[in-house]
């Protein structure tokens, strides 16, 4: 099909568009249009893209994703990516730059370039005549793993370089990391979501980078700086870092504003006072700062250690621990029950913020720690962001110390409490639980579930004190003249607000399970179930071995699922938002049965030597079929690698056919194409 120019046209300009809006917003903070309108921009260009299928090696369309690796690739670098030594005071410091003096023999004072320690991943991004065509892990240093799908969508990277003098080959360093705002709030929607709460931020973008859904990762707002080169062409080049840092931002490379150029040691211990006086107020996480000899001839001379150059060092930060009082522990429940003991602390000014109170995780944490009320604890917030307890003051005084203990059962609704598995505790209240119901209404109400604007978690509390609302579905009965009588309440609001009840009745299959609080179904899951399914009726009369099939969801995940629908309290819960006017179209899923192995359900075990047992069972399930966890009679075969036990022995009992890993390849390779 040849493209209409105007078509051509339009993707051009909307590609440069596009391009702009990231600078504006990403390099130089000043957008000039709402996320919304840029949002929009990136759409059309996608549309128009797929529609014509026009090359997007280079496109701005890039940052959206794309469809999911099954796995990594590994890759070699050129030249290893070094770690560096470190030192953790001013004197260390000067006994770093006395062995530069002597290696030299120079006794004139140095150039230093000076730069924060950026706390991320440590990434290399390889351009080819200006365009990026690979981006890497740094691995073990020699051997890392192709993240380009990955890097493509992080908005301030260039996916083409920009300016003149562009090597033939050039290889960027730096550090991927996630700034503390966004991390924040990444935080934040997990504990709405009760899914799993993200130690710190260096910890989360090092775990986005992994994803091999790169439209994940594009929803983390992930950025890089570099600070340095690695594998390049022969063109000429800057003489020192300095200006390699110039060169890079002239070309369109992120570097970091805070560096600076300065001459001897004690200009480099001055830099780390003032950037330790910095630290907090900086938008990222930084351990310390790294100086390195700036003339690049001066750094070929130095030559390098076994994994570290002789030519650079980190400065480490101090720890950041204060000490204060524990004055109370109090037990959270959380939308599923979940009780997690929370730290009240005599208010403490730590790493920058003040803090009062902090999570103690679980019980465990409680008896690791040793620590009771009344205790002088250690808070510390160091690299990071949520400030934790780290230990009990040693030789303070506790007049009247408390062992902080379990309460006897739910301390909102008073129903018994059950352990699962080693550390976790559960309210068994579930929907009589007020606290259970007020964080569950909260959650159906959210911006990814049934999106009801104006519910704000003080109306949800009158709502439920009030025993107005029992559940979710009761949220569908109210009405304006009596929200008006609530705190804070105006007709208008009030108005407003049942005109949202009212439109969130219609909904989708994947949000309304999401909304509806099933254990561990966050929205990747929901969406993987509606598809699968189609239909609620598919999903309530699914086996459990049906839903091991669907990608994303594992033995565990598939019990909570089962046991929700068929909790009968659930079910009535489920109708009665039906009765009660909830609706949502059931999704065609004749993709499935087009597929070549739809309808054979199939089993793994064993050890698989060419691939992981997950890379053939995605690749099973694109091809249409289910990959059971257990052989039953629904089984259609078996594949057995070396190690197959009672998998293996249960098909030959019931006379199912057992292949082996080469027949696995054969079929995969027949059926892909
Ligand atoms: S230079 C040969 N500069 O720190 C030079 N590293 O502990 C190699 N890092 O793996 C690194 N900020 O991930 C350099 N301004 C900076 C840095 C930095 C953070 C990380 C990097 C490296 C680790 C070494």
């Amino acid at each position: 099909m040849t493209t209409p120019k105007e078509i051509l046209a339009e993707v051009d300009r909307l590609r440069s568009e596009v391009e702009r809006h990231n600078t504006l917003y990403h390099t130089l903070d000043t957008p000039i249009i709402p996320d919304a309108d840029y949002d929009a921009l990136l759409a059309r260009l996608v549309e128009l893209e797929t529609r014509y299928s026009l090359d997007t090696s280079d496109s701005p369309s890039q940052r959206v994703g794309a469809a999911p690796l099954s796995s990594f690739v590994q890759v070699k670098h050129e030249a290893p990516m070094l770690s560096l030594d470190k030192v953790f005071s001013a004197d260390d410091l000067r006994a770093f730059e006395t062995r530069l003096l002597k290696r030299i023999d120079m006794d004139r004072d140095i150039r230093y370039s000076c730069e924060p320690k950026v706390d991320g991943v440590a990434v290399s991004l390889l351009y080819e005549r200006g365009e990026l065509v690979r981006a890497a892990t740094r691995g073990d240093g020699v051997v890392g793993e192709d993240i380009t799908h990955n890097v493509r969508t992080i908005r301030n990277i260039p996916l083409r370089l920009k300016g003149d003098g562009i090597p033939k080959v050039l290889e960027a360093r730096g550090e991927i990391y996630l700034g503390k705002s966004g991390f924040e709030a990444l935080n934040a929607k997990a504990l709405r979501e009760e899914t799993k709460v993200f130690v710190n931020p260096r910890n989360t973008a090092a775990g986005t980078l992994r994803q091999l859904d790169s439209r994940r990762v594009a929803k983390v707002p992930l950025e890089m700086l570099c600070y340095s080169v690695g594998l390049r062409s022969d063109e000429p080049f800057p003489n020192n870092l300095s200006e390699v840092f110039e060169t890079f931002e002239h070309w369109g490379l992120p570097t970091n504003p805070q560096r600076e150029t300065v001459t001897g040691i004690e200009q480099c211990i001055a830099y780390c006072e003032r950037l330790l006086e910095k630290r907090n107020a900086l938008e990222y996480e930084i351990d310390g700062a790294v100086i390195k000899v700036d003339s690049l001839a001066l750094q070929a001379a130095l030559g390098t250690n076994a994994r570290t150059p002789r030519w650079a060092m980190a400065y480490k930060f101090p720890a950041e621990e204060k000490s204060t009082r524990l004055l109370d522990v109090e037990f959270q429940v959380g939308r599923t029950g979940t009780i997690t003991p929370v730290a009240r602390l005599e208010p403490v000014f730590v790493g920058g913020v003040t803090v009062s109170n902090t999570t103690l995780h679980n019980m465990d944490e409680v008896a690791r720690l040793g620590v009771r009320i009344g205790d002088q604890v250690l808070v510390r917030r160091a690299g990071d962001v949520i400030p934790k307890i780290v230990g009990v003051l040693p030789g303070s005084d506790n007049p009247n110390p408390r062992a902080i203990e379990l309460p006897p059962c739910c301390p909102v609704c008073g129903s018994k409490l059950e352990k699962e598995g080693e550390v976790l505790v559960r309210c068994s209240g579930a929907l009589i639980c007020a606290a259970q119901r007020k964080e569950s209404i909260r959650h159906f109400a959210s911006r990814a579930a049934l999106d009801i604007e104006g519910l704000g978690e003080k109306l949800i509390e009158q709502l439920v004190d009030s025993k107005r609302i029992e559940d979710v579905s009761d949220l569908f009965t109210l009405e304006a003249s009596e929200l008006q009588l609530m705190d804070r309440m105006g007709a208008k609001s009030a108005n407003k607000l049942v005109s949202a009840i009212a439109a969130a009745r219609t909904t989708t299959l994947s949000k309304l399970l999401y909304s509806l609080s099933i254990r561990e179904v966050g929205e990747a899951t929901a969406s993987q179930l509606a598809n699968y399914f189609g239909s609620l009726e598919a999903l309530q009369r699914a086996s459990l071995e049906e839903l091991i099939s669907v990608p994303d969801v594992g033995p565990i995940v598939a019990e909570h699922i089962k046991n929700f629908l068929s909790n009968d309290r659930n079910k009535t819960l489920i109708q009665r938002l039906i009765d009660r006017g909830v609706n949502w179209p059931d999704i065609e899923v004749t993709g499935l049965d087009a597929k070549p192995l739809a309808g054979q359900t199939l089993v793994l075990t064993g050890t698989l030597e060419s691939l992981s047992r997950n890379e053939a069972k995605s690749r099973l399930i694109a091809l249409g079929a289910k990959v059971a966890g257990s052989v039953s009679k629904a089984t259609s075969a078996v594949y057995a690698g070396p190690g197959a036990g009672s998998k293996l022995t249960k098909a030959q009992e019931l006379g199912i056919e057992v292949k082996d890993e080469d027949s696995l390849i054969a079929l995969l390779e027949k059926l892909e194409g």
